[in-house]
């Protein structure tokens, strides 16, 4: 089967910060998993680099907004192999078949008879490139989601008829109760579209930064309708060999933040529908990252932890882990240096980092580094039964933090297993050989099983030590606790969490 999931595509207005990694890392567990359960996955990530939020701050700096994009688009595209995360393209909205690809879907929109042209007044925020209906706007007129004032604008626009959409988007909620996930998000959605939606504006005339309207060259398209459409148009031009289209399209998830959740419950559906395209199956939305503050962690408001900081400390891994560990993925949570450290020495080097050691270590002392071949612990074998399906039942519905958690329970199982049997003790017993061997045999299987399930959060430290394992295969189908010890060499290894000082 085939699996698309995208990432929002993120304003090269400033430099990406945290929660740009959050949502890519999210999006690359889910990808992974994929991969390894044998589907034909495709990953998409970029960035957003038209309208207001980029033509405003390229303004600010002096410098031409392409000449910004190109700066920060740079940035963004380093900070993904700096992630570890597998995208397989990475899509920027400048690029010309990105481009065109926009003008043509929308003109088949106007075509449609979706589009006439009118007059907009309302208030806006510039930094969002929206505009805020009444009931979204904060005391003092200011912008929810970034606390500025808000402008009033009034300009003569192309408008989107949204509200022909209304009955069409109620019946998609009727049908697919998990378009949008999860479900306190869908019932935020319903209810914007129970409110009664209104046209929105489709075009800018005062601005040039954008694509160009092709039936009206004077104006640009209002950047989210360009953005949005990169889910679609990436796969037409990402492989030069192949349109990958009919391969990939519907996108199975699309993962987004809450900020940007009427975009893609709401205009994102429509627009579709009004060009005649098959919808995406899910959006996923996810909270906040908080700062230390209790606010949404954001540029402007000057409270980000630095994912290059954290990764410079403790490791990619350890950021991938802490958050989809520390923050429950579909709510807010707020973060900081001190409780990545936390998770750091109590759960990753304490538990699993210190599991694998001792395993390896004790291989290695009683039984000269040979994994034993005898029947691995029938009762450590029931305490993983069903992990395989439930992790993947799990991540089927995008609940990483769930899944992490399950997989966790067994690494703790294994770590009071090491204590219940006391290797070492057993090593001093001449008549316990075999309840060792059984023991070390149980040890290496349940450690080799949790890292095939853990790989997707924490590829590189998981790959090396499967490989120390001599069990290098990551396919989902080999995460079952074996009746018995494969035998494979094992070889030292240097601790996969190091003390840190
Ligand atoms: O909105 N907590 O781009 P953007 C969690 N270009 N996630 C966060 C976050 C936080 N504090 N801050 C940012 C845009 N994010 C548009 C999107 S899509 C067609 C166009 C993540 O640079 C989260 O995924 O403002 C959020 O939705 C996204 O970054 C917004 O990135
Ligand atoms: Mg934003």
């Amino acid at each position: 089967m085939s699996f698309y999931i995208t990432t929002p595509i993120y304003y090269v207005n400033a430099q990406p910060h945290l929660g740009h990694a959050y949502t890519t890392i999210a999006a690359d567990v889910l990808a992974r998993h994929m991969r390894q359960r044998g589907e034909d996955v495709f990953f998409l990530t970029g960035t957003d680099e038209h309208g207001e939020p980029v033509a405003d701050a390229a303004h600010a700096e002096g410098v031409d907004p392409q000449e910004l994009a190109d700066r920060n688009a740079e940035r963004f595209k380093a900070l993904m192999p700096r992630l570890n995360a597998s995208n397989d393209f990475f899509i920027r909205t400048t690029d010309e078949q990105h481009k065109l690809k926009v003008q043509e879907v929308l003109q088949r929109v106007h075509d449609n008879g979706h589009t006439y042209k009118g007059m907009y007044e309302g208030w806006y925020c510039p930094r969002c490139a929206d505009f805020k209906v009444e009931n979204e706007i904060l005391e003092g007129n200011l912008c929810p989601i970034h606390e500025i004032p808000l402008e009033r604008h009034q300009e003569e626009n192309w408008f989107f008829r949204l509200s022909t959409f209304q009955e069409p988007l109620e019946q998609l909620y009727r049908d697919h109760p998990d378009f949008v996930m999860p479900s306190r998000h869908f019932n935020e959605a319903s209810s914007f579209i129970a409110a009664g939606l209104q046209d929105v504006s489709l075009s800018r005339a005062r601005l040039k930064w954008g694509v160009t309207v092709p039936w009206d060259p004077s104006h640009v398209f209002y950047v989210w309708f360009d953005a949005l459409l990169n889910y679609y148009t990436a796969l037409s031009y990402a492989d030069p060999a192949e349109d990958l289209n009919p391969r990939f399209w519907p996108a199975t998830y699309h993962i987004i933040g809450k900020d940007i959740l009427k975009f893609h419950t709401v205009f994102w559906p429509a627009l579709l529908m009004a060009a005649g395209i098959e919808l995406p199956d899910h959006v996923f939305v996810h909270g906040f990252l908080l700062g230390a503050d209790g606010r949404k962690m954001s540029k402007s408001l000057g409270n980000v932890l630095d994912p290059f900081e954290v990764m410079e400390e403790f490791g990619t891994d350890a950021l991938r882990f802490y958050l989809m560990r520390d923050v429950a993925f579909g709510g807010d949570g707020a973060v900081g240096m001190h409780a990545v450290r936390s998770r750091y020495e109590t759960e990753l080097a304490n538990e699993y980092g210190n599991l694998a050691s001792r395993t390896v270590a004790m291989v290695h002392r009683y039984r000269d580094g040979s994994g034993p071949t005898v029947s691995t612990d029938p009762e450590l074998a029931f305490d993983f039964d069903g992990l395989r399906e439930q992790v993947a039942m799990l991540l089927d519905r995008a609940e990483a933090t769930q899944a992490l958690e399950v997989i966790w329970q067994r690494v703790r199982r294994l770590n009071r297993y090491v204590e219940e049997r006391a290797p070492w003790q057993l090593a001093r017993d001449p008549a316990a050989g075999e309840q060792l061997d059984q023991t070390l045999a149980s040890l290496v299987e349940g450690v080799r099983v949790l890292s095939v399930l853990l790989h997707p959060y924490m590829p590189g430290t998981t790959q090396r030590l499967l490989e120390a394992l001599g069990a290098p295969d990551l396919n989902y189908q080999s995460a079952v606790f074996a009746a018995s010890g494969d035998g494979g060499a094992v070889v030292a290894l240097e601790p996969l969490f190091p003390k840190r000082a």
